[in-house]
Formats: C-alpha cells, sequence, structure tokens
C-alpha cells in the first residue's frame, strides 16, 4: 500500500500510494521544538499522536467538518485524502499562552473573552511568522473565499474540541490547524490534531499535559501524552461540560 516517500517533516513521513488520491502519513516518535533548534525522541509520542487524531478526526467530520482522515492503518500510520496544503498555520486560542502571552504582555492563564483565530506563514527558514489575511491574500497563498472558510472550520473545531476535552477534566488552551485543498477545491481539515499542536491542561491541577512538557523541560513527556490518549479515548464526565475551556 505505502509506496515512496514523499515528504518527512519534524513529526511525520508522508507516503505515495498506488491511489494518487491517498496518501500514508507515518507518525514519528521526533520531537523539536523552537524551529528545530531543541531535538530529541519522545517514546511512543508517534502511536499515541496517531491514535489521537484517529480517535478525533471521525468525531470532527461527524460534526460536519471536513478532513483528510480516512482511516487508521496501525499503531503509527494512517490513511488520509492527498491534499495540497495551505501555507498558513491556524492558531485557535481560548486562554492566553505560549507566543500569544509573550508577545502581548498577558499572563499566561489568562481566559480571553472570545475565541482569537490567528494566522501563521508555515515556513520553516523564517521561523512561521504571524501574518493576517491580508498577507495571505496578496502573497496567493489563500483566496479571500477560502480563508473565511478556514477560520469557520476553526471555530467549529474550537466549539467541538472544548467541551470535549472540558468534559475529560481537561482545559483546551489552544491549538494550532492546517488545512487543505482537494483537487476538487474543497477545504478540509488536515495534518493532526495531539498533543504536539494543542495546549492541554488538567482541569483539576493545572498540570501541563502537552509538548510544553517538552519544550520547557518539565519531565514526565512521555507520561503526559500517555495519560492525553487514556483522557482523550475516556467517555464524558457527566455535568463538567462547558465552554470556556
Ligand atoms: N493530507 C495531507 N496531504 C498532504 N500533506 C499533508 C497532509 N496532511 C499533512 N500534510 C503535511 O505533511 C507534513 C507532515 O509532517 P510534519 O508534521 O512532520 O511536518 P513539520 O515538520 O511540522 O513541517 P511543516 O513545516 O512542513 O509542517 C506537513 O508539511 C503537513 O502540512
Ligand atoms: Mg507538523
Amino acid at each position: 500500500m505505502k509506496r515512496e516517500p514523499l515528504y518527512e517533516g519534524k513529526a511525520k513521513r508522508v507516503y505515495a500510494t498506488e491511489n494518487p488520491h491517498e496518501y500514508v502519513v507515518e507518525y514519528k516518535d521526533d520531537a523539536t521544538a523552537f524551529n528545530g533548534v531543541k531535538r530529541a525522541q519522545i517514546l511512543g509520542k508517534g502511536a499515541v499522536n496517531n491514535a489521537i487524531t484517529a480517535h478525533l478526526f471521525p468525531q470532527l467530520e461527524a460534526a460536519g467538518i471536513p478532513t483528510h482522515f480516512i482511516e487508521r492503518l496501525s499503531d503509527t500510520e494512517q490513511r488520509v485524502r492527498a491534499v495540497t496544503i495551505v501555507p498558513v498555520e491556524v492558531i485557535v486560542r481560548n486562554v492566553a499562552a505560549g507566543s500569544f502571552s509573550k508577545r502581548l504582555g498577558v499572563e499566561e492563564g489568562t481566559p480571553l473573552a472570545r475565541p482569537v483565530v490567528e494566522y501563521c506563514y508555515k515556513s520553516d527558514a523564517l521561523g512561521d511568522p504571524l501574518i493576517n489575511r491580508d498577507t495571505a491574500v496578496a502573497l496567493g497563498w489563500a483566496s479571500e473565499e477560502d480563508l473565511g472558510r478556514i477560520r469557520e472550520l476553526a471555530l467549529r473545531v474550537r466549539d467541538f474540541l472544548t467541551p470535549y476535552f472540558a468534559a475529560r477534566g481537561i482545559r483546551l488552551i489552544d491549538f494550532k490547524l492546517e488545512f487543505g485543498k482537494t483537487p476538487g477545491g474543497q477545504v478540509v481539515l488536515a495534518d493532526e490534531i495531539s498533543p504536539d499542536t494543542c495546549r492541554f491542561w488538567d482541569a483539576a491541577t493545572g498540570e501541563k499535559l502537552d509538548k510544553d512538557r517538552f519544550r520547557r523541560d518539565l519531565g514526565g513527556v512521555e507520561e503526559a501524552y500517555a495519560e492525553m490518549l487514556r483522557r482523550v479515548t475516556s467517555e464524558a464526565e457527566g455535568g463538567k461540560q462547558k465552554a470556556e475551556g
């Protein structure tokens, strides 16, 4: 089924298949931070991120958000629709953290009065700089119409995931999405949703259960990833659903 590797990123490998409309994505244990400056292996990360993404994407699809996901093939592999990735990373924030806190001098953990959508240019060479929608249109990365659809879908992902995680004892602080376009011109959610691409804080203790444990040398990295897989695949706890995150 898997043919030649097409692209090796920092966290995944993308393979061609005998079907030109489908790829196989293989999730690796490799972890990088600060635009590749810090590197390590996180044991079991590939399997956890594959499993979490494979668990969430069909539920997003069922909630009306088109995605690239087709099926999980193995511990670390999934079959997806081949898309042309829009070179814009979409960040959705419920609570101030990370680069937002740094840039604006807002203390990490400060709830935001409304969700904030930010856009970055997907460029390792430039360190994924913050852009706005005008920039993306002016430089031909996406149309105004596509960007409107992307924003709408990103907020719908947020509206699904925030209560989903709250019901499992997790505050969804922020997350990064990538979108792609099918040959037919449909905008679909692509890439992954995992502790590599989200900030997850334990609702009871405030403990970080995401890649910040690696970025900030907090220890217990493997354990945090394993715990997030457990939470994601666990049943919702009744009465815990709330919108804020
Ligand atoms: N369905 C898809 N079709 C085509 N490419 C995809 C699809 N889903 C994800 N990708 C791309 O595959 C690559 C996944 O690899 P990985 O996450 O390791 O990349 P990365 O190191 O974050 O680098 P990049 O800066 O290119 O995203 C990314 O470039 C991502 O945009
Ligand atoms: Mg990536």
